[in-house]
């Protein structure tokens, strides 16, 4: 069976990428254009296998989609490429149209094309599966209720708002166009390689290097978390299991407050790498102004995809938690970088938005077709 993963070099991708090529009867084919989120070193792991390639590009760039389609004869896409983090959304909600909105409506099209030139019988077999979040369905009450599939959406953030978009786009190419598709919209992942912006393994590295740790607000916002690879087995059984034109919500019936998961984490760096003078970690915690618009809770009932694929998650919250800071205790050679070079931990998302510009691949076919080149040779 031959995927094709987008946005591949993320966090959620790379991990999706890594579990795939350990079954030697897949291909995987990694399509990422490399922003400032994406990363090859997460894919170092694989960057030998057999069974793995790896091609930037971007998933609006509808022809060098659906030459990379053709080429490697893909028979499931699993549509992970997004701009993901919501403070930056808030600084600057453009990307976030153009790559979550637009490129989901561009790699829709070029799946369209290249699903109507298969046989009757791989175009049965065909799956485009688009990786979402449950962030599309707003904002719940501290106390009480849960997503389940049928919740309306209610986005409120530009990220949050843009995934909702492309949901709603991936299930109109099902209804209007046939094309096979199946969704899923997930908790709050954490494990490796996650990009420091977000909040754990922004907490773990400022606590390593004595800053203090921002907890928005009262810090009693609620997340439900579930460890990153339990979520990429969770996206193989929707993309090779799934039923066409339905969506899966998947979570790790772990809600945990902020205040709660940074109280958490300081108490395992207390144990793993005690300060010096018998100062506590949680001593660094600093509660800063909040984020705009921020929703209050999640919480997924997994239910469905239990009842209908089997799955359910393996690790609980203090044992992923625990991986997840051994990681990082043991990985500098990956994360050392990206604090130098990318991002070193400052405050995002005040509310103060920058105007977006048109990309280079809207604005002019010249530009349009100098990035395909590249992403195709
Ligand atoms: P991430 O930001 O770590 O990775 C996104 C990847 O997409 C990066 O490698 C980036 O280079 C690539 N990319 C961005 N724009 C692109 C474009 N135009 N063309 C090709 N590649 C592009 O994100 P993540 O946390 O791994 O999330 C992956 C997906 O899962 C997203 O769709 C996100 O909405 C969804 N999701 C994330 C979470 C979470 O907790 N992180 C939870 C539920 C769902
Ligand atoms: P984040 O990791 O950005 O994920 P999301 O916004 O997609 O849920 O944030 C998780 C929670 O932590 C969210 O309620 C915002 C909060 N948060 C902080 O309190 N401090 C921080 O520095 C960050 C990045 C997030």
């Amino acid at each position: 069976m031959n995927f094709l993963v987008t946005g591949g070099a993320g966090f959620i991708g790379s991990a999706v990428c890594r579990h795939l090529c350990a079954n030697p009867a897949y291909r995987v084919t990694n399509l990422d254009k490399l922003t400032y989120a994406g990363n090859l070193a997460s894919l170092r792991p694989i960057e030998n296998a057999h069974n793995y390639r790896f091609e930037q590009a971007d998933i609006r760039d509808e022809r060098a989609v659906l030459a990379i389609l053709r080429r490697d004869d893909i028979d499931v896409v699993m549509n992970l490429a997004a701009e993901s983090h919501v403070d930056r959304s808030i600084d600057g909600p453009g990307a976030f149209i153009e790559t979550n909105i637009v490129g989901t409506y561009r790699i829709l099209n070029a799946a369209l094309e290249y699903w109507r030139g298969l046989s009757e019988e791989r175009k049965a077999g065909f799956r485009f599966h688009h990786v979402s979040t449950d962030e599309v369905f707003g904002d719940l009450p501290f106390d009480g209720g849960m997503f389940v599939e049928e919740t309306p959406y209610a986005p409120s953030s530009p990220y949050s708002a843009s995934k909702a978009a492309s949901d709603h786009l991936v299930r109109a190419w099902h209804e209007t166009y046939g094309l096979p598709v199946v969704l899923s919209n997930c908790s709050n992942n954490y494990g490796p390689y996650h990009f420091p912006e977000k909040l754990i393994p922004l907490v773990i590295l400022n606590a390593l290097d004595e800053k203090p740790l921002p907890v928005y607000g009262a810090g009693a916002n609620v997340r439900d978390w579930l460890f990153v690879e339990d979520h990429a087995r969770a996206l193989e059984l929707v993309a090779t299991r799934g039923r066409p034109g339905e969506s899966y919500n998947v979570g790790g019936n772990s809600e945990r407050t902020n205040l709660g998961v940074v109280e958490a984490i300081c108490a395992l760096l207390d144990l793993r790498r005690p300060r010096a003078g018998g100062k506590r970690y949680r001593e660094l915690i600093g509660f800063v102004t909040d984020r705009p618009g921020h929703d209050r809770r999640y919480a997924i009932d997994a239910s469905k995809i239990a009842r209908e694929l089997g799955w359910t998650p393996k690790e609980n919250f203090d044992s992923g938690l625990a991986r997840t800071v051994d990681w990082y205790l043991d990985n500098k050679w990956w994360w050392g970088p990206i604090r130098e070079q990318r991002y070193a931990g400052e405050r995002l998302g005040h509310g103060s938005v920058a105007k977006s510009r048109p990309s280079p691949i809207e604005s002019s076919p010249a530009g349009y077709a100098a990035e395909s080149r590249k992403a195709t040779t």
